[in-house]
């Protein structure tokens, strides 16, 4: 009977339980066995009892969660090769060879790392004593399925990582609730959104508010950006009777764009320049917690089906593949093809390449 390791790593999103259970049950249903793998690959390089065989009905309950249940960490021992090779180690002697996780493209680049090196880490361990070569026999290929779970949906390839929806239906609630207070004072409020170096969570936020006004990693204001958003706003609040006023800020725009704009400098222009009373509200991580859309529990499920699929499909010779979602059919990607194509698309923003980037993301961007 195989195997089959399941973690989530790096930021949790919504969804990620419901993974975790499809992938249980989807193992089960095909006569394997389903381990979890606790805190990451921190659970990985710990052993022990933070690897654990899970059962259908452990998973019971688990669509409807927020979070992780199986926890996540940020593992920096699993960066060093001596972490990995801890890991290598804990997999065997728990009879574990095909491993399915959900998380970031760091999280993924670390899977692919590991299972590039490990006919190595295998070969190190037997040099080592640490295992013998009969123990090493029936795990010579390691098995590698991603899934993209995280609320920035920054990732090439796929049409939405899991987690993105919900997290932008909290961003949307939230707003909401903000324009209620905003109206009844009749104030500006700029409301700063995670997403990393992602603009997507902005983006979508600000269309499904109707925002004013929002700041993009990927569309850099240009010269004369404070008269053109002062306008903008002063005709919503004169000649169409507007009485609250939002501006969504995406948290890469602050880093990244090209003439760095704060929250508290887009405060001071709505305060100074149109005498708006203004308030700056930052969401921070309520846009990660709570149970996943209805979209993410679907989206979980399918991809979770098709991870475990695509380990007992996969030949020894295959690259690992990441699950996605492309116009609304659940597909395999070569994992490291999007991993890539995602670097190059950060590299580009970094180097105010904007419209490059944008082109890589879709190809029709221009048109
Ligand atoms: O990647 C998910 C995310 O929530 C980003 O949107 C945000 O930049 C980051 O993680 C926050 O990380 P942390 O929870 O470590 O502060």
């Amino acid at each position: 009977r195989r195997r089959i390791g399941v973690l989530t790593s790096g930021g949790d999103a919504p969804g990620m339980n419901g993974a975790v259970r499809a992938v249980v049950r989807m193992a089960i249903h095909c006569d394997c066995e389903a381990y979890a793998i606790f805190e990451g690959y921190e659970g990985l390089v710990n052993g022990g009892n933070m690897i654990r065989q899970l059962h259908w009905e452990d998973v019971r309950g688990w669509l409807s969660r927020g979070g992780t249940l199986i926890g996540s960490a940020r593992s920096m021992a699993f960066r060093e090769r001596v972490g990995r090779m801890k890991a290598a180690k804990n997999m065997v002697l728990k009879g574990i060879d095909a491993l399915v996780v959900c998380g970031g493209d760091g999280s993924l680049t670390g899977a692919d790392v590991f299972r590039a090196e490990w006919p190595s880490l295998l070969a190190d361990l037997i040099d080592a004593g640490e295992l013998s070569p009969e123990q090493v026999e029936p795990y010579k290929v390691l098995n590698i399925v991603g899934l993209v779970g995280s609320i920035d949906n920054d990732m090439s390839g796929t049409d939405a990582t899991i987690g993105c929806y919900s997290s932008l239906t909290r961003i949307c609630d939230a707003v909401d609730d903000v324009f209620d207070t905003a109206f009844s004072h009749q104030r500006g409020f700029v409301i700063e959104v995670m997403g990393r170096h992602c603009g997507w969570l902005a983006l979508m936020a600000a269309i499904s508010t109707g925002a004013d006004w929002m700041f993009l990693p990927e569309m850099p204001p240009q010269e004369g950006w404070e008269d053109e958003m002062c306008s903008v706003i002063t005709k919503n609040r004169t000649e169409r009777g507007k009485r609250r006023t939002i501006v969504i800020v995406a948290e890469g725009a602050q880093d990244r764009q090209l003439n760095k704009v704060p929250s508290s400098k887009i405060k001071d222009i709505l305060t100074d320049r149109l005498g708006l009373d203004t308030r700056v509200t930052i969401l921070g991580h309520t846009q990660r917690g709570g149970a996943a859309c209805a979209y993410d529990r679907w989206l979980s499920t399918l991809q979770g089906v098709e991870a475990v699929r695509a380990v007992l499909e996969m030949s020894p010779s295959s690259p690992s593949p990441v699950i996605t979602i492309r116009e609304n059919k659940i597909m395999r990607t070569p994992l490291m093809e999007a991993v890539q194509a995602t670097k190059d698309v950060t590299a580009k923003i970094e180097e105010k390449e904007f419209d490059e980037a944008m082109t890589m993301r879709d190809p029709e961007f221009k048109e």
